[in-house]
């Protein structure tokens, strides 16, 4: 099957025709926003600050939204989540058009790898490297929202994560500040588009600022603390290339940072973003956040934490009581000053007229739309392609001479094994907005798509998170009939995300049981992972004889795992994130420091930096990844040994596809900064490629490094270079360096 993304989403714009808001000048619109501010009452503007979970409309929550109704009319809301389809959001503005000064809702969800067409979680979309294909699958997750109604999307999530144990490592793009970086700012594009207003795009958010991605030992809410060079050189990157993207909105944090609550911190909010990166988009704080911060002891209680969150620069409480009960008594009370209150509002009207809801506040409620674009089926396609980018080959063993995967189309006979293999909300991972499990491709439904002269058998063996291996006996009396055996085990997909936190990040149940009752039988065992993180599955990962972890592939996963296991995809991706041999060793990131006593080699570990019961070494390296085809890496040149201020040096180097086979190799750039005033990383990615090749081409492949390049957070926390002996390394992951070579900055 043939895919062609970029052709595809250039139709999608083409066909979509989006409405653009009217085009007024910035000017234009402060003006307008200006003369709305002095219209305002006090108690009114307040209003625009607060944002409201919609509630469903019968049961036992009708109660609440009537009272929320109430309000809106009243004028006391300014935005609201979780309210999501044409009629509903049309219905919520109509209530806020009765409202005095008729200030149109913004309507968030979180739009977090798709709103109907289920996309890989976003770490297995990191995994892509693909920023092309980042960007598409944002932009289609915004057309189908954009069409429901909805404005504006929490996403994405940049947090650096370098904790497994974390469960939100799989809302993000994984350890890498660099990548994560450019991770970011592709979701930003794909899902704003070059202007705001679009009615096929939304608003994105980059969150959670900041820090989050650190908590103490990887339990979710939990305390950061770290230095302020840790912050601004791995923590930071990311959110500053969101609003180098345009981000329209940001969200706080529910952690502490260095002992403030992000939501309080006028260090990170008003200092950094809307002091230094002169950022012009609102915060909106989350969840609760604001109230958060008396349980946290930083408030000591409601009125105290809205004077609190205000004075430090969160805009919007989130689903808060603290701002709209509190805040303008603390304005008469002299606590919060007036220009605070006036400031976040104009935030939020500029984003209201630059979304055009001022000019028509029903343009993105649209039914008719709605039920077009949600049925458009080109959106499967580019799920389908994008999946397929996020799979990773962690392993593929030879079996006389020849390498267990790609299946042929013709085997005889394949047993489907594991409690994932027919499940389908189990493909879909965490954060999904609309139920449509029932349209997920699952494994065994993809395999019976390709291999339809095969005889395919499936049992599940146990239900997904595998409790008890009472199936066990009939799957392996199944599978040892067969001539290979594809295994679909791994998280069950609520075990990953927020307040998913493990402990224990192997594979849950008795799944690796089901493994070693498998591999007995002799015959080849293909094991293929979900997961929303890096888990660790050593007996697999010994034992097996091929690996492709999954993550949590979407609505066409299932086609898109077929289309590796099969060959009709020569698999590319490569990890985000280093997977840990075992829970001793996290946190873990290839970005490690030497030490004064590194370890050289395994043999000589005694009052070296090295555990006396595990290699340091990872089990999975960042940047691994394994293809059908062969790469190969040579003749590496440096246009310039000494790069001067002003200029630029370029590495080259000769990539071949040294297969059978064409197939994508994502080649990376990794630098050391050998001597610094502040120690410098082993190995810092500072540049990757995506190379398709057919078998037997080669292709001279260039990085660019100028002084940015080179530059770091020193100990005063400037950003600078320090002329110096570089390292320069290419490789095809971060433990696969091929080719090295040294550049002299003057
Ligand atoms: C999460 C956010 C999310 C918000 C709204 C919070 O619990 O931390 O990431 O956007 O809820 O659903």
């Amino acid at each position: 099957m043939t895919l062609r993304p970029v052709a595809l989403a250039a139709a999608l714009i083409a066909a979509s025709i989006p409405l653009a808001a009217p085009a007024l000048a910035q000017d234009a619109i402060d003006r307008k926003v200006d003369a709305l501010l002095k219209q305002m009452t006090l108690q009114e503007k307040v209003g625009q600050l607060h944002q409201l979970s919609g509630a469903e409309a019968t049961g036992p929550e009708a109660a609440k939204r009537a009272s929320q109704n109430t309000e809106i009319r009243a004028g006391n809301v300014g935005s609201m989540l979780n309210i999501k389809g044409a009629k509903d959001t049309r219905e919520a503005q109509a209530l806020a058009l009765q409202s005095r000064l008729k200030i149109p809702l913004l309507f968030g969800l979180d739009v977090i790898h798709g709103y109907k067409t289920v996309f890989p979680v976003p770490i297995g979309e990191a995994a892509s490297w693909d920023l092309e294909a980042i960007e598409q699958s944002a932009q289609v997750a915004a057309r189908e929202a954009a069409s429901a109604g909805i404005h504006w999307t929490f996403a994405p999530m940049v947090d650096i994560g370098r904790d497994p144990r974390w469960g939100r490592v799989m809302e993000g793009a994984g350890e890498d500040t660099y990548l994560g970086s450019k991770i970011a700012a592709a979701r930003v594009r794909g899902f704003q588009g070059p202007k705001l207003g679009a009615t096929d795009r939304v608003m994105a958010t980059a969150k959670h600022f900041a820090a989050y991605g650190a908590a103490v030992a990887g339990r979710d809410y939990n305390a950061v603390d770290m230095s302020l060079q840790q912050l601004y050189e791995v923590y930071l990157p990311p959110f500053k290339a969101s609003v180098d993207a345009g981000v329209a909105t940001f969200m706080n944090s529910f952690n502490t940072l260095n002992g403030v609550p992000a939501t309080g911190s006028a260090f990170l909010q008003r200092d950094i973003l809307k002091g230094a990166w002169k950022y012009k988009g609102f915060v909106v704080s989350d969840w609760a956040s604001v109230k958060e911060m008396v349980l946290h002891g930083y408030a000591k209680d409601l009125p105290d934490a809205a004077v609190k969150a205000i004075n430090a620069g969160s805009d919007m409480d989130m689903e808060g009581e603290a701002y709209i009960a509190h805040l303008a008594q603390a304005v008469k009370d002299g606590k919060v000053a007036q220009k605070h209150v006036d400031d976040a509002v104009r935030r939020i009207l500029r984003k209201k007229f630059e979304m055009g809801l001022f000019d028509d506040p029903y343009r993105f409620s649209d039914a008719q739309r709605e039920q077009a674009v949600l049925a458009d089926p080109r959106h499967r396609a580019i799920a389908r392609d994008v999946a397929r980018k996020s799979l990773v080959l962690l392993k593929n063993d030879k079996i006389n001479g020849n390498a267990i995967l790609p299946l042929a189309k013709n085997a005889k006979s394949i047993a489907v094994i594991g409690p994932l293999a027919d499940s389908r909300r189990d493909l879909e991972g965490g954060w999904v907005v609309s139920d449509v499990r029932g349209e997920v491709v699952s494994i065994l439904d993809g395999i019976r798509n390709h291999a339809q002269g095969a005889q395919i058998s499936h049992a599940a063996a146990c239900a997904p998170g595998c409790a008890t291996a009472e199936g066990f006996d009939a799957a392996v009396a199944a599978a040892a009939k067969a001539d290979v055996i594809v295994l679909a085990v791994g998280e069950t997909w609520d075990m990953s995300g927020e307040a998913k936190s493990r402990t224990d990040i192997g594979l849950p149940g008795q799944q690796t049981e089901l493994f070693r009752r498998l591999k007995a039988t002799g015959k080849p065992v293909v094991a293929v992972l979900f997961a929303g993180r890096p888990m660790i599955f050593n007996e697999i990962a010994d034992n097996a004889d091929a690996i492709l972890y999954a993550w949590f592939p979407g609505s066409e996963g299932g086609n898109a795992v077929a289309d590796v296991l099969f060959g009709d995809y020569n698999p590319s991706a490569k990890l985000p994130a280093t997977f840990p041999r075992n829970l001793g060793q996290i946190p873990i990131s290839y970005a490690q420091y030497n030490t004064g006593r590194p370890v050289t080699s395994e043999k000589d570990i005694v009052y070296r930096s090295a555990y006396i019961d595990s290699p340091n070494t990872p089990r999975y390296a960042f940047g691994h990844g394994k293809s059908y085809t062969e790469f190969g890496y040579s003749g590496v040149q440096l246009d310039r040994t000494i790069l001067r201020p002003g200029q630029t040096a370029t590495l080259s180097f000769e990539l071949q596809n040294k297969g059978k086979v064409a197939g994508t190799e994502i080649a990376q750039l990794y630098i050391r900064d050998t001597v610094a005033s502040v120690v410098r990383p082993v190995k810092e990615l500072k540049g990757f490629t995506k190379v398709h090749l057919q078998p037997g081409e080669r292709r001279r492949v260039t990085f660019t490094i100028d002084r940015d390049t080179l530059s770091f957070f020193n100990g005063d926390l400037k950003w600078g270079a320090e002329p110096g002996e570089f390292k320069l390394m290419v490789g095809s992951a971060s433990d696969d360096i091929r080719l090295e070579t040294t550049l002299h900055l003057q």
